[in-house]
């Protein structure tokens, strides 16, 4: 599988699981988990499937081993994350620590990406997109 396959296929069971977590809070009347819905949907879903795209854009990279270890990285953290966040608005202070390892997961994952974005190397030169010539 290539590295925005999996974007891709993560965003998607991260949306639905945050857009789950959004009609809970709406039925119950209870937004205590609102932190954790808004970091599972922002980091699980917009920002995965937008490294889906760089990544189809780019096939070397996408079907390079480290963009799938970027991928994996993201979403454990992001996950681990989100559980930690919801834990302490619900009152579990011994999540503290679970939210800055994943934090720093998160934040390692996006250095990992910010390395592909910066590298002057043919591979993340993006391909050619075809162009349509109007008719006349
Ligand atoms: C079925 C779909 C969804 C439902 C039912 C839902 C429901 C909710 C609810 C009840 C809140 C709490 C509002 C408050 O307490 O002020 C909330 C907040 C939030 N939601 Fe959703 N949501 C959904 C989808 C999404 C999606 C797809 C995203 C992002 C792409 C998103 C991002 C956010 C953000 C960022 C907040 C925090 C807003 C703030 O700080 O005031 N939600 N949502």
């Amino acid at each position: 599988m290539t590295a925005s396959a999996l974007s891709f296929r993560l965003a998607v069971l991260c949306v639905i699981a945050g857009m789950g977590m959004g009609i809970g809070m709406a039925a119950s009347q209870n937004h205590a988990l609102m932190p954790a819905h808004a970091h599972l949907n922002l980091l699980g879903w917009v920002s995965l499937f937008l490294f889906g795209i760089y990544y189809e854009r780019r096939p070397a990279l996408d079907t390079s081993r480290l963009a799938m270890i970027q991928v994996y990285l993201w979403t454990i953290g992001t996950v681990i994350l989100t559980i930690a966040v919801g834990a302490l608005h619900l009152g579990y202070d011994a999540f503290d620590p679970i939210a800055g390892i994943s934090s720093i997961m998160v934040l390692a994952a996006m250095l990992l990406f910010a390395y592909f974005v910066f590298r002057p190397a043919h591979s993340v030169t993006p391909a050619p997109t075809a162009r349509m010539t109007p008719a006349e």
